[in-house]
């Protein structure tokens, strides 16, 4: 690693800011590559409140079951009663810093909610979505 990638990586672990937008191009980049096009935010909201039919249980899933419709509040986990801190990373910062944190989520809450992984499109979506919040 070069003295100026250094100084990059610094400066993006002490500015949140510049983690998100890092962790975020990172995964739209990769998403691109696996055949997504360009994101849109409208589509990531409409994906987001779209409510999906548990094939079980019959009970109706969307992502604010647990994020709640206000994302500037915190959410309660549907099944734990968990606390979740809120998604908007204007008012928490640490959000969409890491991204391990954001595949590893994506995947199981996809699961459980349209009951199948999201595509890489939809993800792009979704990101571009929850970054303008
Ligand atoms: C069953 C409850 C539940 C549902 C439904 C749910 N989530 Fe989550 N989500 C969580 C929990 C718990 C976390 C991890 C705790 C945290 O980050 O505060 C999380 C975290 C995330 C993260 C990681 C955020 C970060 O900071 O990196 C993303 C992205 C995410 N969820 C997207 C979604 C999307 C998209 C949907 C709808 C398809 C959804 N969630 C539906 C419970 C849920």
């Amino acid at each position: 690693m070069n003295i100026k990638l250094i100084g990059i990586s610094a400066l993006m672990f002490s500015m949140p800011f510049f983690a998100q937008a890092n962790a975020i191009s990172e995964l739209e980049a990769k998403y691109q590559s696996q055949g997504a096009g360009s994101f849109s935010a409208a589509k990531g909201e409409t994906l987001w409140t779209t409510e999906f039919v548990d094939s079980k249980s019959g009970n109706k899933r969307s992502c604010p079951t647990c994020h709640t419709s206000n994302l500037a509040k915190e959410g309660e986990h549907a099944r734990t009663g968990k606390v979740i801190k809120p998604m908007a990373p204007s008012v928490n910062p640490q959000r969409f810093t890491k991204v391990k944190k954001i595949k590893k989520w994506f995947v199981r809450n996809c699961k459980w909610t349209l009951g199948r992984e999201c595509t890489a499109q939809e993800k792009g979506d979704l990101l571009a979505f929850l970054n303008t919040l």
